[in-house]
């Protein structure tokens, strides 16, 4: 039975309501962070919300329109933050600073437009376009609906089409470098914002979430190549 779009709202806000908001993992599409609350509300466009037991399937300005100030220690979103444009991924800083407590964290993991860069150049340490880069490009436009990444006859995947995906592809709608993120972190009130590792943190809550470890999901090169940050509400 199809189930109308305000009565799934009302009942995932209750959901909300009711939720343990200690650790909040957003945009989780299919890879939930076991014993946080996750949510992800689909795009509207490419993504549809995830059916998975216990996710709170709301769109994330719904989302955090139900969420009071100083109610979380520890925000995640792992390649999430580069579907919205720079207006509106300051006004998710914002909310994100206002949800969380004094001396809780916000991480980030998101597309690197540096290493985008070095990978185009094939500069990247421990990554390889043709052989790591390329074969998975290949395997995602096979099952992509995004006009930006189909090939036309007699074409091939070549470098550009690497660069403009990663501004475009799946609904991109920024691509940042440490500089810019900092920038909008700090203008928003974090502090101590870093630059971190792969799987690793200085928070054992934050320590070994990242999905895309490259075990999962044979991108190996992942790790290597995606910004992560995280940022504290003093
Ligand atoms: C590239 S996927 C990432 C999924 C998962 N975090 C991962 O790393 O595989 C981006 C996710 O953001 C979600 N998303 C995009 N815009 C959203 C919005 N306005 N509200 C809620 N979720 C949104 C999409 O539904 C999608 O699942």
């Amino acid at each position: 039975m199809l189930v109308p779009w305000f009565i799934r709202d009302i009942v995932n806000i209750i959901k909300l309501k009711a939720s343990d908001k200690t650790k909040i993992n957003f945009g989780c599409g299919y890879k939930p962070i076991p014993g946080w609350l996750n949510t992800d509300g689909g795009d509207g466009r490419i993504f549809s919300p995830p059916k998975l037991p216990g996710i709170i399937n709301l769109d994330v300005w719904k989302f955090l329109k139900h969420v009071q100030d100083d109610s979380t220690k520890f925000i995640s979103s792992e390649q999430f933050f580069e579907h919205f444009d720079r207006q509106d991924g300051f006004k998710m800083i914002q909310e994100w600073y206002r949800i969380l407590k004094k001396d809780g964290v916000l991480r980030i993991q998101t597309v690197d437009l540096e290493k985008e860069i070095l990978v185009y150049l094939d500069k990247c340490e421990g990554v390889s376009w043709e052989k790591d880069v390329l074969p998975h490009r290949l395997k995602h436009i096979e099952h992509s609906t995004d006009s930006y990444c189909k090939l036309m006859p007699g074409e091939k995947y070549v470098r550009a089409m690497l660069l403009n995906n990663g501004f475009h592809m799946d609904g991109h709608r920024f691509i940042y470098d440490f500089e810019s993120i900092k920038m909008s972190l700090e203008r928003a009130g974090f502090t101590d914002v870093k630059r971190v590792e792969f799987g690793k943190s200085d928070h054992p809550q934050l320590q070994g979430i990242d999905y895309h470890d490259g075990g999962k999901t044979g991108r190996h090169w992942i790790p290597k190549n995606v910004l992560l940050v995280e940022a504290t509400k003093k």
